[in-house]
Protein backbone atom coordinates (compact mmCIF):
# COMPACT_ATOMS: atom_id res chain seq x y z
CA UNK A 1 0.00 0.00 0.00
CA UNK A 2 1.60 3.16 -1.12
CA UNK A 3 1.66 6.19 1.40
CA UNK A 4 -0.56 9.45 0.55
CA UNK A 5 2.60 11.46 0.88
CA UNK A 6 5.12 8.83 -1.08
CA UNK A 7 2.12 9.44 -4.25
CA UNK A 8 3.14 12.98 -3.33
CA UNK A 9 6.80 12.98 -4.05
CA UNK A 10 5.83 10.42 -7.11
CA UNK A 11 4.00 13.10 -8.50
CA UNK A 12 6.37 15.79 -7.63
CA UNK A 13 9.25 13.51 -9.41
CA UNK A 14 7.31 13.25 -12.78
CA UNK A 15 5.96 16.12 -13.02
CA UNK A 16 8.72 18.63 -13.97
CA UNK A 17 7.58 22.10 -12.91
CA UNK A 18 9.32 23.39 -15.80
CA UNK A 19 7.24 21.78 -18.46
CA UNK A 20 4.02 21.46 -16.34
CA UNK A 21 4.40 25.54 -16.27
CA UNK A 22 5.83 25.75 -19.62
CA UNK A 23 2.37 24.61 -21.18
CA UNK A 24 0.82 28.00 -19.64
CA UNK A 25 3.50 30.21 -19.75
CA UNK A 26 6.36 30.69 -22.47
CA UNK A 27 9.40 30.18 -20.00
CA UNK A 28 12.72 31.02 -21.46
CA UNK A 29 16.16 30.09 -20.08
CA UNK A 30 17.84 32.42 -17.75
CA UNK A 31 21.13 31.53 -15.97
CA UNK A 32 20.23 28.52 -13.63
CA UNK A 33 16.74 29.28 -13.79
CA UNK A 34 14.18 30.05 -16.53
CA UNK A 35 11.63 33.37 -16.72
CA UNK A 36 8.70 34.48 -17.91
CA UNK A 37 5.85 36.60 -18.03
CA UNK A 38 3.53 35.96 -14.82
CA UNK A 39 -0.15 34.55 -15.34
CA UNK A 40 -1.07 35.73 -12.22
CA UNK A 41 -0.35 39.73 -12.34
CA UNK A 42 0.29 42.12 -14.82
CA UNK A 43 3.62 42.25 -15.97
CA UNK A 44 5.40 43.61 -19.34
CA UNK A 45 9.08 42.23 -18.32
CA UNK A 46 9.21 38.69 -16.96
CA UNK A 47 9.40 38.61 -13.20
CA UNK A 48 8.13 35.09 -12.54
CA UNK A 49 10.83 32.35 -12.51
CA UNK A 50 10.87 28.64 -12.28
CA UNK A 51 13.63 27.11 -10.92
CA UNK A 52 13.96 22.92 -11.89
CA UNK A 53 16.19 22.18 -9.45
CA UNK A 54 14.42 23.46 -6.50
CA UNK A 55 11.28 22.38 -8.41
CA UNK A 56 9.46 25.99 -6.96
CA UNK A 57 8.54 28.80 -9.05
CA UNK A 58 8.31 32.23 -7.85
CA UNK A 59 7.23 35.63 -8.94
CA UNK A 60 9.41 38.99 -8.09
CA UNK A 61 6.37 40.81 -9.04
CA UNK A 62 3.33 39.80 -7.48
CA UNK A 63 5.05 37.19 -5.01
CA UNK A 64 3.12 34.46 -6.06
CA UNK A 65 4.73 31.24 -5.76
CA UNK A 66 5.65 27.16 -4.64
CA UNK A 67 5.90 23.86 -5.94
CA UNK A 68 3.82 22.25 -8.78
CA UNK A 69 0.78 22.24 -7.16
CA UNK A 70 0.81 25.31 -5.67
CA UNK A 71 0.86 26.15 -9.55
CA UNK A 72 -1.58 24.02 -10.85
CA UNK A 73 -3.97 25.44 -7.93
CA UNK A 74 -3.46 28.88 -8.84
CA UNK A 75 -3.96 29.18 -12.12
CA UNK A 76 -6.65 26.58 -12.74
CA UNK A 77 -8.12 28.23 -9.73
CA UNK A 78 -8.29 24.77 -8.12
CA UNK A 79 -8.28 23.70 -4.61
CA UNK A 80 -5.09 21.05 -3.43
CA UNK A 81 -6.96 17.74 -3.48
CA UNK A 82 -8.34 18.45 -7.26
CA UNK A 83 -5.03 19.90 -8.14
CA UNK A 84 -3.02 16.68 -6.86
CA UNK A 85 -5.58 14.72 -8.65
CA UNK A 86 -4.93 16.43 -11.41
CA UNK A 87 -1.56 15.70 -11.63
CA UNK A 88 -1.69 12.14 -10.18
CA UNK A 89 -3.97 11.06 -13.55
CA UNK A 90 -1.75 12.61 -15.35
CA UNK A 91 1.51 11.43 -14.66
CA UNK A 92 -0.16 8.17 -13.70
CA UNK A 93 0.36 7.81 -10.39
CA UNK A 94 -1.95 5.55 -8.29
CA UNK A 95 -3.72 8.42 -5.24
CA UNK A 96 -4.12 6.18 -1.94
CA UNK A 97 -7.38 7.46 -0.14
CA UNK A 98 -6.18 10.39 2.22
CA UNK A 99 -8.33 11.17 5.05
CA UNK A 100 -8.90 15.14 4.91
CA UNK A 101 -10.04 17.13 8.10
CA UNK A 102 -13.68 17.75 8.43
CA UNK A 103 -13.70 20.73 7.05
CA UNK A 104 -11.32 20.08 3.81
CA UNK A 105 -14.03 17.39 3.24
CA UNK A 106 -16.38 19.19 3.30
CA UNK A 107 -15.48 22.18 0.80
CA UNK A 108 -13.87 19.50 -1.32
CA UNK A 109 -17.32 17.92 -1.13
CA UNK A 110 -18.94 21.08 -2.14
CA UNK A 111 -16.84 21.56 -5.09
CA UNK A 112 -16.89 18.37 -6.33
CA UNK A 113 -20.59 18.71 -6.38
CA UNK A 114 -20.27 21.59 -8.03
CA UNK A 115 -18.48 20.14 -11.07
CA UNK A 116 -20.55 16.82 -11.04
CA UNK A 117 -23.50 18.68 -11.25
CA UNK A 118 -21.99 20.75 -14.31
CA UNK A 119 -21.15 16.96 -15.98
CA UNK A 120 -24.49 15.47 -15.33
CA UNK A 121 -26.17 18.55 -17.25
CA UNK A 122 -23.92 18.46 -20.39
CA UNK A 123 -24.61 14.61 -20.19
CA UNK A 124 -28.46 15.46 -20.20
CA UNK A 125 -28.27 18.63 -22.43
CA UNK A 126 -26.23 15.98 -24.75
CA UNK A 127 -29.00 12.97 -24.87
CA UNK A 128 -31.63 15.66 -25.33
CA UNK A 129 -30.12 16.72 -28.08
CA UNK A 130 -29.95 13.55 -29.50
CA UNK A 131 -33.35 12.43 -28.68
CA UNK A 132 -35.38 11.72 -31.58
CA UNK A 133 -38.24 13.79 -30.74
CA UNK A 134 -37.88 16.27 -27.80
CA UNK A 135 -34.00 16.84 -29.62
CA UNK A 136 -35.28 17.54 -33.14
CA UNK A 137 -35.68 21.21 -32.74
CA UNK A 138 -31.91 21.73 -31.38
CA UNK A 139 -30.27 19.05 -34.23
CA UNK A 140 -32.52 21.19 -37.21
CA UNK A 141 -31.06 24.81 -35.68
CA UNK A 142 -27.58 22.95 -35.60
CA UNK A 143 -27.90 22.53 -39.15
CA UNK A 144 -29.03 25.17 -39.88
CA UNK A 145 -25.78 26.72 -38.19
CA UNK A 146 -24.23 24.51 -40.63
CA UNK A 147 -22.83 22.98 -37.87
CA UNK A 148 -21.77 19.38 -38.54
CA UNK A 149 -22.50 16.07 -36.25
CA UNK A 150 -18.32 15.85 -35.10
CA UNK A 151 -18.43 19.34 -34.35
CA UNK A 152 -21.36 19.29 -31.92
CA UNK A 153 -19.72 16.07 -30.65
CA UNK A 154 -16.37 17.61 -29.93
CA UNK A 155 -17.59 20.66 -28.39
CA UNK A 156 -20.33 18.70 -26.74
CA UNK A 157 -23.12 20.93 -27.61
CA UNK A 158 -26.65 19.95 -26.55
CA UNK A 159 -30.28 20.80 -25.96
CA UNK A 160 -32.87 21.97 -23.03
CA UNK A 161 -35.74 20.95 -24.06
CA UNK A 162 -38.96 22.51 -23.48
CA UNK A 163 -40.53 22.65 -19.54
CA UNK A 164 -39.40 23.72 -16.19
CA UNK A 165 -37.67 20.60 -14.88
CA UNK A 166 -36.17 18.02 -17.09
CA UNK A 167 -32.68 18.78 -16.08
CA UNK A 168 -34.05 19.49 -12.45
CA UNK A 169 -35.16 15.88 -12.32
CA UNK A 170 -32.61 14.19 -13.93
CA UNK A 171 -30.12 16.00 -11.66
CA UNK A 172 -32.58 14.29 -8.24
CA UNK A 173 -32.33 10.86 -9.54
CA UNK A 174 -28.38 11.62 -10.06
CA UNK A 175 -28.42 12.71 -6.11
CA UNK A 176 -27.53 15.85 -6.56
CA UNK A 177 -29.05 18.31 -4.20
CA UNK A 178 -31.56 21.22 -5.55
CA UNK A 179 -29.61 23.74 -3.63
CA UNK A 180 -26.42 22.38 -5.21
CA UNK A 181 -27.79 22.74 -8.22
CA UNK A 182 -28.96 26.32 -7.50
CA UNK A 183 -25.28 26.64 -6.60
CA UNK A 184 -23.83 25.29 -9.91
CA UNK A 185 -26.21 27.91 -11.39
CA UNK A 186 -28.02 25.49 -14.09
CA UNK A 187 -31.44 25.82 -11.63
CA UNK A 188 -32.82 28.90 -10.56
CA UNK A 189 -34.97 29.90 -8.03
CA UNK A 190 -38.67 31.30 -7.37
CA UNK A 191 -39.63 33.96 -5.03
CA UNK A 192 -41.49 31.37 -3.68
CA UNK A 193 -38.72 28.76 -2.96
CA UNK A 194 -39.04 26.54 -6.41
CA UNK A 195 -36.45 25.56 -8.20
CA UNK A 196 -36.35 25.51 -12.09
CA UNK A 197 -34.18 25.04 -15.08
CA UNK A 198 -32.05 27.91 -16.17
CA UNK A 199 -32.09 26.61 -19.23
CA UNK A 200 -35.11 26.00 -21.47
CA UNK A 201 -35.52 25.61 -25.07
CA UNK A 202 -31.95 26.31 -25.77
CA UNK A 203 -29.01 24.86 -27.71
CA UNK A 204 -26.44 24.66 -25.37
CA UNK A 205 -22.70 25.15 -25.30
CA UNK A 206 -20.62 23.74 -22.22
CA UNK A 207 -17.96 26.16 -21.07
CA UNK A 208 -15.03 23.87 -20.12
CA UNK A 209 -11.75 24.54 -18.21
CA UNK A 210 -8.18 24.31 -19.41
CA UNK A 211 -7.67 21.57 -17.22
CA UNK A 212 -7.20 18.08 -19.50
CA UNK A 213 -10.40 16.90 -17.53
CA UNK A 214 -11.52 19.65 -19.26
CA UNK A 215 -14.08 20.21 -16.19
CA UNK A 216 -17.25 22.07 -17.51
CA UNK A 217 -17.82 25.17 -15.46
CA UNK A 218 -20.53 26.77 -17.08
CA UNK A 219 -23.38 27.23 -20.15
CA UNK A 220 -24.35 29.43 -22.53
CA UNK A 221 -27.31 29.07 -23.97
CA UNK A 222 -28.88 30.22 -27.36
CA UNK A 223 -32.84 30.49 -28.02
CA UNK A 224 -33.81 29.01 -31.66
CA UNK A 225 -35.51 32.52 -32.96
CA UNK A 226 -35.55 35.68 -32.45
CA UNK A 227 -36.99 35.59 -28.89
CA UNK A 228 -35.19 37.86 -26.53
CA UNK A 229 -32.58 37.14 -24.24
CA UNK A 230 -30.50 36.03 -27.34
CA UNK A 231 -28.20 34.00 -25.30
CA UNK A 232 -28.50 32.97 -21.51
CA UNK A 233 -25.18 31.99 -19.63
CA UNK A 234 -24.48 30.72 -16.24
CA UNK A 235 -24.57 33.44 -13.62
CA UNK A 236 -21.30 33.65 -11.73
CA UNK A 237 -20.60 30.41 -9.14
CA UNK A 238 -17.50 29.37 -7.20
CA UNK A 239 -16.76 27.80 -10.63
CA UNK A 240 -17.50 29.77 -13.48
CA UNK A 241 -16.80 33.88 -13.67
CA UNK A 242 -17.88 35.06 -17.39
CA UNK A 243 -15.31 38.03 -17.40
CA UNK A 244 -12.25 35.67 -16.94
CA UNK A 245 -13.24 32.40 -19.37
CA UNK A 246 -12.81 31.99 -22.74
CA UNK A 247 -14.94 29.75 -25.15
CA UNK A 248 -12.92 27.13 -26.94
CA UNK A 249 -9.63 28.05 -25.25
CA UNK A 250 -9.21 24.60 -24.54
CA UNK A 251 -9.43 23.41 -27.87
CA UNK A 252 -7.31 26.13 -29.22
CA UNK A 253 -4.49 25.97 -27.33
CA UNK A 254 -2.17 24.03 -28.91
CA UNK A 255 -2.99 25.76 -32.44
CA UNK A 256 -2.43 28.94 -30.41
CA UNK A 257 1.20 27.85 -29.44
CA UNK A 258 1.84 26.24 -32.56
CA UNK A 259 0.22 29.29 -34.83
CA UNK A 260 1.89 31.68 -32.21
CA UNK A 261 -1.37 33.77 -32.54
CA UNK A 262 -4.95 33.98 -31.25
CA UNK A 263 -7.70 34.76 -33.45
CA UNK A 264 -10.24 36.45 -30.76
CA UNK A 265 -14.22 36.20 -31.58
CA UNK A 266 -17.15 37.69 -29.88
CA UNK A 267 -19.44 34.52 -29.92
CA UNK A 268 -19.75 31.27 -29.57
CA UNK A 269 -21.15 31.06 -33.13
CA UNK A 270 -18.26 32.41 -34.57
CA UNK A 271 -16.00 30.39 -32.82
CA UNK A 272 -17.10 27.03 -33.77
CA UNK A 273 -17.84 28.21 -37.33
CA UNK A 274 -14.14 29.34 -38.03
CA UNK A 275 -13.62 26.36 -36.38
CA UNK A 276 -15.62 24.33 -38.94
CA UNK A 277 -13.33 26.14 -42.07
CA UNK A 278 -10.26 25.04 -40.78
CA UNK A 279 -9.49 27.97 -38.55
CA UNK A 280 -8.01 26.01 -35.05
CA UNK A 281 -6.48 29.00 -33.07
CA UNK A 282 -9.64 30.55 -32.27
CA UNK A 283 -11.48 31.46 -29.25
CA UNK A 284 -14.34 33.79 -28.25
CA UNK A 285 -15.32 36.02 -25.32
CA UNK A 286 -18.41 35.54 -23.51
CA UNK A 287 -20.13 38.41 -24.80
CA UNK A 288 -18.45 40.29 -22.14
CA UNK A 289 -15.28 42.86 -23.12
CA UNK A 290 -12.04 41.28 -22.73
CA UNK A 291 -10.11 41.23 -19.44
CA UNK A 292 -6.87 40.77 -18.04
CA UNK A 293 -7.43 37.33 -16.75
CA UNK A 294 -7.93 35.73 -20.14
CA UNK A 295 -5.23 38.35 -21.72
CA UNK A 296 -2.69 37.02 -19.58
CA UNK A 297 -3.49 33.28 -20.33
CA UNK A 298 -3.48 34.02 -24.00
CA UNK A 299 0.22 35.62 -23.80
CA UNK A 300 1.66 32.88 -21.91
CA UNK A 301 0.90 30.68 -24.99
CA UNK A 302 0.70 32.66 -28.09
CA UNK A 303 2.88 35.57 -29.49
CA UNK A 304 -0.01 37.91 -30.98
CA UNK A 305 -3.60 38.63 -30.50
CA UNK A 306 -5.97 39.23 -33.24
CA UNK A 307 -9.35 40.41 -32.46
CA UNK A 308 -11.98 40.72 -34.39
CA UNK A 309 -15.00 42.85 -34.49
CA UNK A 310 -18.46 43.25 -36.02
CA UNK A 311 -18.41 46.45 -37.81
CA UNK A 312 -21.23 48.06 -36.07
CA UNK A 313 -20.97 50.97 -33.45
CA UNK A 314 -20.77 48.76 -30.23
CA UNK A 315 -17.74 46.39 -32.03
CA UNK A 316 -16.03 49.52 -32.46
CA UNK A 317 -15.78 51.02 -29.25
CA UNK A 318 -15.43 47.19 -27.74
CA UNK A 319 -12.22 47.31 -30.18
CA UNK A 320 -11.25 50.46 -28.54
CA UNK A 321 -11.54 49.53 -24.85
CA UNK A 322 -9.64 46.33 -25.38
CA UNK A 323 -6.20 48.56 -26.48
CA UNK A 324 -5.11 49.49 -22.40
CA UNK A 325 -5.46 45.92 -21.75
CA UNK A 326 -3.32 44.89 -24.47
CA UNK A 327 -0.95 47.48 -24.48
CA UNK A 328 -0.96 46.94 -20.15
CA UNK A 329 -0.02 43.35 -20.76
CA UNK A 330 2.00 43.89 -23.56
CA UNK A 331 0.56 41.29 -25.86
CA UNK A 332 0.56 42.50 -29.45
CA UNK A 333 -2.49 42.70 -31.12
CA UNK A 334 -3.97 43.51 -34.43
CA UNK A 335 -7.82 44.07 -35.53
CA UNK A 336 -10.26 43.27 -37.91
CA UNK A 337 -12.90 44.68 -38.50
CA UNK A 338 -15.41 42.95 -40.71
CA UNK A 339 -17.48 44.50 -43.55
CA UNK A 340 -21.40 45.96 -42.72
CA UNK A 341 -23.62 43.69 -41.61
CA UNK A 342 -21.08 40.55 -41.02
CA UNK A 343 -19.91 38.97 -37.98
CA UNK A 344 -16.95 36.10 -38.46
CA UNK A 345 -19.67 33.28 -38.29
CA UNK A 346 -21.72 35.00 -40.84
CA UNK A 347 -18.36 36.03 -43.22
CA UNK A 348 -16.73 32.55 -43.36
CA UNK A 349 -19.61 30.98 -44.18
CA UNK A 350 -20.36 32.62 -47.35
CA UNK A 351 -17.13 33.69 -48.23
CA UNK A 352 -14.94 31.25 -46.91
CA UNK A 353 -11.84 30.57 -44.62
CA UNK A 354 -9.32 32.00 -47.79
CA UNK A 355 -10.93 35.05 -47.65
CA UNK A 356 -11.06 35.95 -43.75
CA UNK A 357 -7.70 34.69 -43.48
CA UNK A 358 -7.06 37.64 -46.13
CA UNK A 359 -8.54 40.07 -43.77
CA UNK A 360 -5.94 38.46 -40.59
CA UNK A 361 -3.40 38.80 -42.90
CA UNK A 362 -3.86 42.44 -43.47
CA UNK A 363 -4.89 43.34 -40.46
CA UNK A 364 -3.22 46.65 -38.54
CA UNK A 365 -1.98 46.76 -35.28
CA UNK A 366 -4.73 47.76 -32.53
CA UNK A 367 -2.82 50.84 -31.78
CA UNK A 368 -3.05 51.95 -35.44
CA UNK A 369 -6.72 51.22 -35.56
CA UNK A 370 -7.24 52.83 -32.49
CA UNK A 371 -6.19 56.15 -33.54
CA UNK A 372 -7.56 55.71 -36.75
CA UNK A 373 -10.59 55.29 -35.55
CA UNK A 374 -10.17 58.14 -32.99
CA UNK A 375 -8.81 60.58 -35.77
CA UNK A 376 -11.80 59.69 -37.73
CA UNK A 377 -12.11 61.82 -41.17
CA UNK A 378 -11.35 65.17 -39.51
CA UNK A 379 -7.93 64.82 -39.83
CA UNK A 380 -7.23 68.63 -40.51
CA UNK A 381 -9.50 69.33 -37.34
CA UNK A 382 -6.09 70.82 -34.71
CA UNK A 383 -9.00 70.72 -31.79
CA UNK A 384 -10.50 67.38 -32.73
CA UNK A 385 -6.26 66.36 -32.95
CA UNK A 386 -5.83 67.52 -29.56
CA UNK A 387 -8.84 65.97 -28.03
CA UNK A 388 -7.67 62.78 -29.52
CA UNK A 389 -4.25 62.94 -27.81
CA UNK A 390 -5.64 63.89 -24.72
CA UNK A 391 -7.21 60.77 -24.97
CA UNK A 392 -4.41 58.65 -25.76
CA UNK A 393 -1.74 60.02 -23.68
CA UNK A 394 -2.98 58.44 -20.64
CA UNK A 395 -2.89 54.92 -22.40
CA UNK A 396 0.88 55.97 -23.62
CA UNK A 397 1.84 56.52 -20.39
CA UNK A 398 1.18 52.83 -19.13
CA UNK A 399 3.38 51.60 -21.93
CA UNK A 400 6.65 51.46 -19.97
CA UNK A 401 8.67 50.29 -22.78
CA UNK A 402 10.93 53.20 -23.75
CA UNK A 403 12.08 51.40 -27.77
CA UNK A 404 8.15 50.50 -27.75
CA UNK A 405 6.48 53.58 -26.28
CA UNK A 406 9.07 55.49 -29.00
CA UNK A 407 7.71 53.46 -32.15
CA UNK A 408 3.69 54.74 -30.58
CA UNK A 409 5.18 58.17 -30.81
CA UNK A 410 6.38 57.92 -34.40
CA UNK A 411 3.40 56.02 -35.56
CA UNK A 412 1.14 58.55 -33.89
CA UNK A 413 2.87 61.46 -35.23
CA UNK A 414 2.90 60.37 -38.94
CA UNK A 415 -0.67 59.70 -37.74
CA UNK A 416 -1.30 63.34 -36.46
CA UNK A 417 1.45 65.39 -38.38
CA UNK A 418 2.67 66.71 -35.19
CA UNK A 419 6.40 66.51 -34.63
CA UNK A 420 7.83 63.48 -32.59
CA UNK A 421 9.82 65.96 -30.69
CA UNK A 422 6.92 68.06 -29.82
CA UNK A 423 4.61 64.71 -28.59
CA UNK A 424 7.39 63.44 -26.58
CA UNK A 425 7.66 66.89 -24.72
CA UNK A 426 3.60 66.65 -24.34
CA UNK A 427 3.92 63.37 -23.35
CA UNK A 428 6.58 63.82 -20.62
CA UNK A 429 4.22 66.79 -18.86
CA UNK A 430 1.62 64.19 -18.48
CA UNK A 431 3.88 61.40 -17.15
CA UNK A 432 5.16 59.99 -13.70
CA UNK A 433 7.49 58.11 -14.24
CA UNK A 434 8.23 57.51 -10.41
CA UNK A 435 10.33 55.22 -9.10
CA UNK A 436 7.20 53.85 -7.62
CA UNK A 437 7.18 52.92 -11.55
CA UNK A 438 10.28 51.12 -11.82
CA UNK A 439 9.94 48.05 -14.04
CA UNK A 440 9.00 44.98 -11.91
CA UNK A 441 11.49 42.85 -14.07
CA UNK A 442 14.24 44.79 -12.15
CA UNK A 443 15.50 41.46 -10.30
CA UNK A 444 18.47 43.22 -9.07
CA UNK A 445 16.33 46.52 -7.40
CA UNK A 446 14.11 43.43 -6.36
CA UNK A 447 16.99 41.62 -4.51
CA UNK A 448 18.30 45.08 -3.39
CA UNK A 449 14.50 45.10 -1.41
CA UNK A 450 15.14 41.88 -0.19
CA UNK A 451 17.97 43.01 2.31
CA UNK A 452 16.22 45.22 4.55
CA UNK A 453 17.70 45.44 7.72
CA UNK A 454 19.74 41.97 7.40
CA UNK A 455 23.39 42.51 6.90
CA UNK A 456 25.13 41.15 4.03
CA UNK A 457 27.19 38.85 6.23
CA UNK A 458 24.12 36.52 7.63
CA UNK A 459 22.74 36.43 4.30
CA UNK A 460 25.89 35.61 2.79
CA UNK A 461 25.77 32.77 5.54
CA UNK A 462 22.35 31.55 4.60
CA UNK A 463 23.21 31.66 0.88
CA UNK A 464 26.43 29.62 1.61
CA UNK A 465 24.29 26.90 4.17
CA UNK A 466 21.69 26.60 1.00
CA UNK A 467 23.85 26.36 -2.06
CA UNK A 468 26.73 24.35 -0.18
CA UNK A 469 24.34 22.06 2.13
CA UNK A 470 28.19 20.58 3.41
CA UNK A 471 28.89 23.52 5.26
CA UNK A 472 26.26 23.26 7.34
CA UNK A 473 28.27 20.33 9.03
CA UNK A 474 31.28 22.64 9.11
CA UNK A 475 29.44 25.75 10.61
CA UNK A 476 27.20 24.36 12.88
CA UNK A 477 28.03 24.25 16.72
CA UNK A 478 30.86 26.94 15.99
CA UNK A 479 28.57 30.04 17.14
CA UNK A 480 27.93 31.12 13.60
CA UNK A 481 24.08 31.15 14.68
CA UNK A 482 25.13 34.50 16.75
CA UNK A 483 26.15 36.38 13.69
CA UNK A 484 22.17 36.58 12.91
CA UNK A 485 20.19 39.18 14.19
CA UNK A 486 17.52 39.01 11.87
CA UNK A 487 14.59 36.54 13.13
CA UNK A 488 13.27 35.35 9.94
CA UNK A 489 16.61 34.45 9.03
CA UNK A 490 17.21 32.91 12.02
CA UNK A 491 14.21 30.99 12.05
CA UNK A 492 15.62 29.57 8.40
CA UNK A 493 19.07 28.56 9.71
CA UNK A 494 17.40 26.78 12.69
CA UNK A 495 15.09 24.58 10.57
CA UNK A 496 18.25 24.11 8.47
CA UNK A 497 21.03 23.26 11.49
CA UNK A 498 17.50 20.96 13.23
CA UNK A 499 16.42 19.24 9.76
CA UNK A 500 20.74 18.22 8.67
CA UNK A 501 21.74 14.80 9.21
CA UNK A 502 18.36 13.50 9.26
CA UNK A 503 17.36 10.99 6.65
CA UNK A 504 15.54 12.40 4.52
CA UNK A 505 16.97 15.12 2.23
CA UNK A 506 16.41 18.94 3.10
CA UNK A 507 15.28 20.20 0.28
CA UNK A 508 14.32 23.97 -0.37
CA UNK A 509 10.69 22.56 -0.54
CA UNK A 510 10.98 20.89 2.92
CA UNK A 511 12.29 24.42 4.41
CA UNK A 512 9.57 26.48 2.83
CA UNK A 513 6.89 24.27 4.46
CA UNK A 514 8.42 23.76 7.89
CA UNK A 515 8.31 27.60 8.07
CA UNK A 516 5.41 28.54 9.44
CA UNK A 517 4.93 32.32 8.63
CA UNK A 518 3.95 33.34 5.12
CA UNK A 519 5.44 36.13 5.33
CA UNK A 520 8.80 34.26 6.00
CA UNK A 521 7.91 31.27 3.16
CA UNK A 522 7.59 34.59 0.53
CA UNK A 523 11.24 35.86 1.81
CA UNK A 524 13.00 32.57 1.86
CA UNK A 525 11.58 31.45 -1.77
CA UNK A 526 12.71 35.16 -3.18
CA UNK A 527 15.82 34.67 -1.82
CA UNK A 528 16.60 30.94 -2.27
CA UNK A 529 16.09 32.10 -5.97
CA UNK A 530 19.37 33.74 -6.08
CA UNK A 531 22.47 32.20 -6.90
CA UNK A 532 25.13 31.10 -4.68
CA UNK A 533 27.43 34.36 -3.85
CA UNK A 534 30.74 32.29 -4.11
CA UNK A 535 31.90 29.79 -6.39
CA UNK A 536 32.55 26.25 -5.53
CA UNK A 537 36.11 27.04 -5.14
CA UNK A 538 35.84 29.87 -2.47
CA UNK A 539 33.68 27.85 -0.46
CA UNK A 540 36.28 26.74 1.97
CA UNK A 541 37.73 29.86 2.70
CA UNK A 542 33.80 31.32 3.07
CA UNK A 543 33.57 28.56 5.58
CA UNK A 544 36.84 29.67 7.32
CA UNK A 545 35.95 33.23 7.39
CA UNK A 546 32.23 32.90 8.89
CA UNK A 547 33.90 30.41 11.66
CA UNK A 548 36.24 33.21 12.45
CA UNK A 549 34.05 36.09 12.33
CA UNK A 550 31.63 34.22 14.80
CA UNK A 551 34.45 33.10 17.08
CA UNK A 552 35.72 37.10 17.38
CA UNK A 553 32.31 38.00 18.21
CA UNK A 554 31.55 35.61 20.79
CA UNK A 555 34.64 36.87 22.74
CA UNK A 556 33.82 40.39 21.93
CA UNK A 557 30.15 39.44 23.48
CA UNK A 558 31.52 37.99 26.32
CA UNK A 559 33.94 40.77 26.63
CA UNK A 560 30.95 43.44 26.91
CA UNK A 561 29.22 41.07 29.37
CA UNK A 562 32.34 40.50 31.47
CA UNK A 563 33.33 44.02 32.21
CA UNK A 564 33.83 45.15 35.40
CA UNK A 565 35.13 41.54 35.99
CA UNK A 566 38.54 41.30 36.12
CA UNK A 567 39.07 37.80 36.17
CA UNK A 568 36.85 37.00 33.16
CA UNK A 569 38.49 39.56 31.36
CA UNK A 570 42.34 37.95 31.52
CA UNK A 571 40.27 34.44 30.86
CA UNK A 572 38.98 36.16 27.93
CA UNK A 573 42.43 37.48 26.65
CA UNK A 574 44.27 34.30 26.62
CA UNK A 575 41.30 32.99 24.52
CA UNK A 576 41.78 36.08 22.49
CA UNK A 577 45.59 35.43 22.19
CA UNK A 578 44.95 31.84 20.78
CA UNK A 579 42.46 32.77 18.43
CA UNK A 580 44.50 35.28 16.92
CA UNK A 581 43.07 38.78 15.70
CA UNK A 582 42.18 42.04 17.45
CA UNK A 583 38.64 41.58 19.17
CA UNK A 584 36.15 44.59 17.75
CA UNK A 585 32.52 44.73 17.30
N1 LIG B 1 -24.26 37.26 -25.48
C1 LIG B 1 -24.78 37.03 -24.23
N2 LIG B 1 -26.06 37.40 -23.94
C2 LIG B 1 -26.83 37.99 -24.87
C3 LIG B 1 -26.31 38.25 -26.13
C4 LIG B 1 -25.01 37.87 -26.40
O1 LIG B 1 -24.11 36.47 -23.38
N3 LIG B 1 -28.05 38.31 -24.57
C5 LIG B 1 -22.87 36.84 -25.74
C6 LIG B 1 -22.77 35.44 -26.25
O2 LIG B 1 -21.60 34.87 -25.73
C7 LIG B 1 -22.66 35.63 -27.73
C8 LIG B 1 -21.87 36.90 -27.84
O3 LIG B 1 -22.31 37.66 -26.74
O4 LIG B 1 -22.04 34.55 -28.35
C9 LIG B 1 -22.06 37.65 -29.09
O5 LIG B 1 -23.38 38.09 -29.21
P1 LIG B 1 -24.06 38.37 -30.60
O6 LIG B 1 -23.10 38.98 -31.54
O7 LIG B 1 -25.37 39.04 -30.33
O8 LIG B 1 -24.45 36.92 -31.03
P2 LIG B 1 -23.79 35.95 -32.06
O9 LIG B 1 -22.57 35.34 -31.52
O10 LIG B 1 -23.72 36.57 -33.39
O11 LIG B 1 -24.88 34.85 -32.02
P3 LIG B 1 -25.67 34.27 -33.18
O12 LIG B 1 -24.75 34.18 -34.34
O13 LIG B 1 -26.08 32.96 -32.64
O14 LIG B 1 -26.83 35.17 -33.45
MN1 LIG C 1 -23.64 35.62 -35.19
Amino acid sequence: MISYQSAKEEIKQAADIVSVVGQFVQLKKAGKNFVGLCPFHGEKAPSFTVSQDKQMFHCFGCKKGGDVFAFWMAYHSLTFPEALKDLADRYNVRLPEKHFSAEEKKKADYRENLYRTNELAAVYFQRELAHPVRGKAGRDYLEKRFLPQDMIEAFRLGYAPKGWDGLKQFLLKNKISLETAFSAGVLKRSDKGRYYDLFRERVMFPIMDLTPKKRVIGFGGRVLDDALPKYVNTPETPLFHKGSCLYGFAASRKAIRETGRAVVVEGYMDCLALRKHGLEEVVATLGTALSETPVRKLKGIGKEAIVVFDADDAGKKAALRTLPIFLNERLPAKAVVLPKGHDPDSFVNSRGLDAFSKLLDAAPSLFDFYIDQKLGSRTGDIDHKVSVLEEIFPILTKVRNETQRALYIKRLSEKTEIAEPVLFSALKGLNQFSAKERPENDIRGQFASLNGDRSIGELQLLNLLLHYPETVAQLRGRHCRELISDPTVRRIVDIIYDGYGHSETLTFEVIQERLDLDEDRIWFREFGFRPAFCSDREVKQAVREFIEKAQKKKIADSFKKAMGDPQAINEILKRKVQAGGPVGN
